[in-house]
């Protein structure tokens, strides 16, 4: 094994050098402290390994993502979001047999206790579904057990799968003042979803497959993305051996802002700004680059990738596609276009490498096949789930799990004596 060396007050120390299975290297300094009496600063984490995982590559430079080991490109092109589930769940790509019961066991737990629908009606009609799927989710845990037995643990799988797509549902429906529209057992996941979010009672409510399609896309693309904000808030929670619906429920939250998953809804909102002020993309692409603005293109850079987002280039052909299925002419797009055509070429964002991420076109589609934007971030988090569930699951199952707990390096007061009001 390799070693790094550190001189520090005039002493020499050595570290164990690990390599990853894609031969990224790191230095292992869980003894770092115990050895030199100082810790290491990275404040946002950005060259921190928190955890060895199995479940998703990232080559940030090269632009690749592949769950377990398979590339997103073959999975968005050939399979399907129950199935991803799946794969990214329990690390490998299921039987037939073993898919038909994995899909049975969440269409066979989609309903949520009655009792949780008065939940709903606490909520205020402006209340934003992500603070619903937060609440909604944690509180799933008041209904089914935190047993650690693997047959419960599958068991909770199956239902937070299979529930947070109802939850979503109704969390919409509420915001409309329409009925709840149940889950049916003959529909797939998303087709389920559709059906939920867009039926009436008045009248049946066909499900186009090339919305249920697109929509099975978008699901894949976010299905995991190794150690990003909220999947590290689920870890730190669940490394207190909080139950999985807290864990989750903590990710959510964290998956809410703007510079995280909910940039997906502020793309949209910047687009349309944009094109109400006449489409001047151009005026907006300047303040971006004035840090005095406080203006960012949302939607752009991102922590990992400095080359392309992978996602971002299926989503950018995707949402031509879907829109010409669709018949559906959106302004938005040609000005998402143009941006990214112009940020390209551009010396401030590429010597800072910022390209579109997966947030710059989901939104577009996302409108396409009728989702609202204040859901799209709940569609993230639908997305996301099978992720999140997947890590909290090797965390708890890895042996080598502590509880989080990061150092700090003080900057406040040194010692001082309490004084008394009447002499301040
Ligand atoms: C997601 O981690 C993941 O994997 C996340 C995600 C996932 O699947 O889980 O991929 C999903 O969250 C995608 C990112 C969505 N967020 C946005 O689109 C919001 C806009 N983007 C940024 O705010 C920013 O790029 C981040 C948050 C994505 C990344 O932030 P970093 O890595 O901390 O980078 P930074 O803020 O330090 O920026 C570096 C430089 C700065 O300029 P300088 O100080 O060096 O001069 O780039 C500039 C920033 O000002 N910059 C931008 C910019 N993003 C960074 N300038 C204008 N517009 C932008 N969008």
């Amino acid at each position: 094994m390799s070693t790094a060396k550190l001189s520090l007050n005039g002493q020499e120390y050595e570290f164990p050098v690990i390599e990853g299975s894609e031969h990224e290297v790191a230095i292992d300094f869980t003894k770092l402290r115990a050895q030199t009496g100082a810790i290491s600063y990275d404040p946002g984490y950005g060259n921190t390994g928190s955890c060895k995982s199995a479940i998703t590559f990232i080559d940030g430079e090269k632009g690749i993502l592949r769950y377990r080991g398979y590339p997103i490109e073959q999975l968005a092109e050939h399979s399907n979001f129950v199935e991803v589930c799946y794969l990214t769940i329990y690390g490998k790509l299921p039987s037939a047999a073993e898919l038909a019961a994995f899909q049975k066991s969440l269409t066979y737990h989609t309903l949520i206790h009655e009792d949780m629908k008065k939940f709903f009606e606490g909520f205020p009609p402006t209340a934003h579904p992500m603070a619903i799927m937060s609440a909604m989710t944690v509180s799933l845990s008041a209904y089914y057990p935190d047993l650690l037995d693997p047959e419960v643990v599958d068991l909770n799988i199956a239902r937070l799968l299979a529930k947070a797509k109802t939850l979503a549902a109704f969390a919409y429906k509420k915001s409309i003042g329409q009925p709840y529209i149940y889950p049916r057992n003959d529909l797939n996941y998303t087709e389920d979803f559709l059906h939920m979010m867009f039926a009436v009672p008045a009248e049946p409510y066909k499900v186009s497959p090339v919305i249920a399609r697109a929509l099975d896309l978008l699901l894949i693309l976010h299905a995991d993305h190794e150690q990003n904000c909220s999947t590290s808030t689920v870890r730190m929670v669940g490394s207190s051996q909080a139950n999985l619906f807290a864990s989750i429920a903590s990710g959510i939250s964290a998956l809410w802002g703007p510079l995280h998953g909910g940039a997906n809804q502020e793309v949209i909102n910047m687009l349309e700004m944009i094109h109400r002020d006449g489409g001047d993309y151009k005026k907006y692409m300047d303040m971006a680059k004035d840090k005095e603005s406080g203006f960012r293109l949302m939607g752009f850079g991102h922590r990992v990738y400095k080359n392309f987002d992978p996602r971002a280039r299926i989503l950018k052909k995707a949402a031509d596609d879907v829109l010409d299925e669709l018949g559906v002419n959106d302004p938005l797009l040609g000005i998402a276009k143009n941006l990214e055509e112009i940020a390209l070429a551009d010396s401030y964002f590429v010597e800072r490498k910022l390209y579109p991420n997966v947030d710059f076109y989901s939104g577009i589609i996302y409108r396409a096949l009728g989702i609202p934007t204040d859901m799209f971030t709940v569609m993230f988090v639908l997305g996301r789930m099978p992720g999140w569930i997947a890590q909290w699951k090797e965390m708890r199952e890895d042996p080598a799990t502590r509880i989080n707990r990061p150092r700090q390096v003080y900057s406040g007061a040194t010692e001082r004596d309490y004084t008394p009001v009447t002499s301040r």
